[in-house]
């Protein structure tokens, strides 16, 4: 079996957290595990829970949408993953407990894919991943780079759906990083 496998199977059969007991689907991700793009999200919703698939949702078609225009997709070129692999129940942001049980089964899927781009959705991932202080509308669409990948973080696409006048600013972002991959396949 792949490392990849293997690891799928025990994030699958996870029972790290609080969260194991009220999951209907573990969510591991979705898309190309050899893309240079990682997206991570905070959580599954109801709609990924019952799926058992990441942003599937409303916020999900939006970010599809999104990623089409920008010349991206989850059957393509990216890689989408949470921070954490269980619905927390009522959609709660998840807890530091839950986080901590569940980041490194992110840290080896971050591993295994080696992106060159991690693009953090929404204040979650920003602060856990970037930067504890991230403040999404003033740092979106900023590239730093730590321990060789290229970090980015960028409106949630929930967020987007509750204002919409951010989304004009949440696509550049990702056309931002389309040209930023361009211009190193040069
Ligand atoms: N929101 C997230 O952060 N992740 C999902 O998978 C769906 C909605």
């Amino acid at each position: 079996m792949s490392q990849w496998e293997s690891l799928r199977e025990r994030v699958l059969a996870c029972k790290g957290c609080e969260l194991a007991a009220t999951r209907t689907n573990v969510v591991f991700g979705v898309g190309n595990p050899q893309a240079k793009v990682l997206l991570i999200g905070e959580g599954p919703g109801e709609q990924e829970d019952l799926r058992g698939e990441p942003f599937v949702g409303r916020a999900g078609q939006l970010l599809d949408k999104m990623l089409l225009a920008a010349g991206f997709s989850r059957e393509s070129n990216v890689y989408i993953a949470n921070m954490v692999k269980c619905r927390p129940p009522g959609n709660r942001d998840p807890n530091p407990q839950e986080v901590a049980a569940c980041i490194g089964y992110l840290r080896e899927q971050t591993k295994l894919i080696a992106p060159r781009y991690i693009v953090c959705l929404g204040r979650v991932a920003a602060q856990a991943i970037i930067d504890p202080g991230f403040k999404v509308t003033q740092q979106h669409g900023q590239f730093i780079q730590k321990a060789g990948i290229w970090l980015m973080g960028t409106y949630h696409p929930a967020a987007l759906l509750r204002n919409p006048n951010n989304k004009p600013d949440g696509f550049d972002d990702f056309c931002k990083l389309r040209d930023r991959l361009a211009a190193e396949a040069d």
